[in-house]
């Protein structure tokens, strides 16, 4: 059974996808800055399921923390499942924020994402077979919704899936872009939201459930909330119908 790894595993929806791809067979190795609950997980999922649960204590806002998962997925037991959980949404609106918070927002959103998903496809290119799951949002869909660059970071999941998947899905690899709505975990409380005042709250088991039977049937893009597929497949057909004409090397008719 092949080997998964989850960022963002000590809670909300990357805890959910360790128990249940603990309960479908899968070793694991669990990524998260709170050492205890890691511990306490990992205890759980080794009792329930008889798997066996690796730790990986690490904040991934810092390069260095980062490098050493990095390390765990180029040397240990070859990684065959990616999922690419963790993230966060800063409190405070785009004027206000620190810059700080605002770079540490992009290396967990997006730098660290990357990172190991390079850490991770040579080896399964390679040997033909392993999945990246990217944790996008609809709100990369949906940037007016949010303030700042929350949005931007999202949007950055699916168009990355979308890259993977063209350059390394004729080598074996499936990639496969989530992208929940409003789900009840923590994230809303650490952005300084009131759980109870969204609309349309997905439950995190729901949530998880849905973006795996879009694994199952290797689905590039699962939007567990979208009632008709239709809509994205418009949307994707209506890009993909621009492309032929973006060759042009002269500037449109209504710019001259
Ligand atoms: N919940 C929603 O409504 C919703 C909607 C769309 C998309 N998403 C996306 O879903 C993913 C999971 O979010 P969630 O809702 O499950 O949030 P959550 O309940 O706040 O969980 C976030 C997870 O990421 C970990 N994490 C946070 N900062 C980290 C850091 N610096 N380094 C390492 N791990 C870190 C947290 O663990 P530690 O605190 O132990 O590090 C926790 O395990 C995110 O990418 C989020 O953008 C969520």
């Amino acid at each position: 059974m092949p080997n998964a790894l989850v960022t963002g595993a000590s809670g909300g929806i990357g805890a959910f996808y360790a128990d249940r791809l603990a309960a479908r067979g899968h070793d694991l190795v669990l990524v998260a800055r709170s050492t205890d609950k890691l511990e306490a997980l990992a205890r759980d999922l080794r009792a329930r399921y008889g798997i066996q649960a690796e730790m990986i204590t690490a904040d991934l806002t810092d390069p260095a923390q980062v490098v050493r998962v990095v390390d765990r997925i180029r040397s240990g037991t070859p990684i065959d499942i990616l999922i690419n959980n963790a993230g966060a949404n800063v409190a405070s609106s785009f004027a206000k924020v620190a810059d700080a918070e605002l770079e540490a927002l992009i290396r967990l959103n997006v730098t660290a994402p990357t990172l190991l998903t390079r850490a991770a496809i040579a080896g399964m290119a390679s040997r033909g077979t392993g999945a990246i799951v990217n944790i996008g949002s609809v709100i990369g869909l949906a940037t007016e919704l949010t303030s700042g660059i929350y949005g931007a970071t999202k949007a950055y999941m699916l168009t990355f899936s979308q890259s993977l998947a063209h350059e390394f899905g004729p080598a074996g690899v499936y990639v496969q872009a989530v992208l929940p709505g409003a789900t009840r975990t923590d994230i809303w409380r650490h952005s300084g939201r009131n759980i109870d005042e969204i609309d349309g709250l997905m439950e995190v088991d729901d949530l998880v459930d849905a973006a795996l039977a879009g694994f199952d049937r290797r689905e590039a893009v699962t939007i567990p909330p979208l009632p008709d597929v239709r809509q994205w497949e418009a949307f994707e057909a209506a890009r993909l119908a621009m492309r032929p004409n973006f060759a042009n090397g002269k500037p449109a008719g209504r710019y001259v």
